[in-house]
């Protein structure tokens, strides 16, 4: 990727209370990547509406949202954090990007099908089109490095495709206009980062299944907001098998609830999996179980009495997210108007 200034992007819907899943699959990498990279967080409220959203439970999930990020680690003043819709840039090459991407492209897409289930007629446009504003998300900054969990490679994939048509189509106006970087072209093909011990944290009672906010069963998931005592139940009641832990990540095969909890104990102590089961295998799941408790009530809880610090004060939180608008609007505005010349659109104001 040299020829492009490194610089992450990455988003989250404000469509419910942030999980377990979303805290080990995308916001510790986000807090680590701020050590390396130039980095934007967005809030992507644009992404929630494509399903119904109550507009007042919207305001208020931007403003929680907001505040997880920051109790998470994400550090305001040093990261760009902001919501979607104060950029006017995410709209409008989206646009562009909605005559650049095929219907075939988008037809392949698992999480369309999957939200959108049997009643496909009645889906929203913006539900089929959503990996196209995804993609104008990333390319709006030229961002090269892009921290989320496993269900988004897809849309990764595409957005890649994306950045790579638009460069070949435009080629010569690219060239004409001198916006390439050397060979590469003008937008950047984004590297998903996938990473950590916990790309994919299933849910607590069905280790097939990804732990998920749409989830009926609040025992699935374990959520930002919990206190230690829905923590504890929660894991206490996570489903298991009869076996003892395996001393080694190979015996996790086949056991998808046991290499579940492994997992998420890896990704909160911040060691992996291979090392969890030193020091647990030959072990009953129960004091394994207590272990996790102890650990994951010690790593969230912080978390959960931050964020109700932040949400006390919006105010607080809306300069934040108008703060990092103006910033992350600063980058995106030449980029667009760039787009807009290369594509042959008239500016005469
Ligand atoms: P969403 O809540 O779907 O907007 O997802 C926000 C981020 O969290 C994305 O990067 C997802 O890939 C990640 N994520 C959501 N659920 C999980 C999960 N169960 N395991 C790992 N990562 C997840
Ligand atoms: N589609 C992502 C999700 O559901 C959220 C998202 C929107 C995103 N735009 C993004 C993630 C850009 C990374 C980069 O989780």
């Amino acid at each position: 990727m040299s020829g492009f200034h490194q610089r992450v992007f990455s988003g989250m819907q404000p469509t419910s209370t942030l999980h377990l899943g979303n805290y080990l699959g995308a916001l510790t990498n986000w807090v680590a990547m701020q050590k390396t990279h130039e980095c934007i967080y967005c809030v992507v409220d644009m992404h929630a509406i494509t399903m119904w959203q109550d507009p007042a439970d919207l305001k208020r999930a931007i403003r929680e949202v907001t505040a997880a990020y920051i109790a998470a680690g994400v550090d305001p003043k040093q990261s760009i954090i902001f919501n979607q819709s104060q950029v006017p840039g995410h709209a409008e090459l989206a646009w562009v990007f909605n005559c650049v991407a095929r219907l075939g492209w988008l037809n392949r897409m698992t999480q369309f099908k999957e939200k959108a289930g049997k009643d496909r007629e009645n889906a929203s446009v913006g539900l089929y089109a959503y990996p196209n504003l995804m993609a104008a998300d990333i390319l709006l900054y030229k961002a090269t490095h892009v921290p989320v969990g496993e269900d988004q490679k897809q849309h990764l994939e595409l957005t890649r495709d994306i950045a790579q048509k638009f460069n070949n189509d435009f080629g010569p106006q690219i060239a004409e206009h001198g916006l390439g970087t050397g060979e590469l072209g003008f937008f950047p093909l984004p590297e998903p980062m996938i990473q950590g011990p916990a790309p994919r944290v299933m849910s607590l009672r069905d280790g097939t299944k990804k732990m998920s906010k749409s989830d009926a069963s609040d025992y699935s998931r374990i959520n930002l907001t919990d206190d230690a005592e829905a923590i504890a139940t929660k894991i206490r009641k996570a489903k298991t098998d009869p076996e003892a832990l395996p001393s080694e990540e190979k015996g996790l095969e086949g056991r998808p609830e046991a290499e579940n909890l492994v997992g998420i104990y890896a990704g909160l102590s911040g060691s992996s999996k291979d090392a969890v089961l030193k020091q647990f295998g030959g072990g009953q799941f129960s004091g394994f179980k207590a272990a996790l408790v102890d650990l994951a009530v010690e790593k969230l809880s912080p978390i959960a009495v931050e964020m109700r610090r932040l949400l006390a004060d919006s105010t607080h939180i809306d300069a934040i997210l108008g703060a990092g608008a103006d910033r992350a609007d600063a980058i995106a505005a030449p980029i667009m108007r760039e787009v807009k010349d290369i594509v042959g659109f008239v500016r005469s104001r």
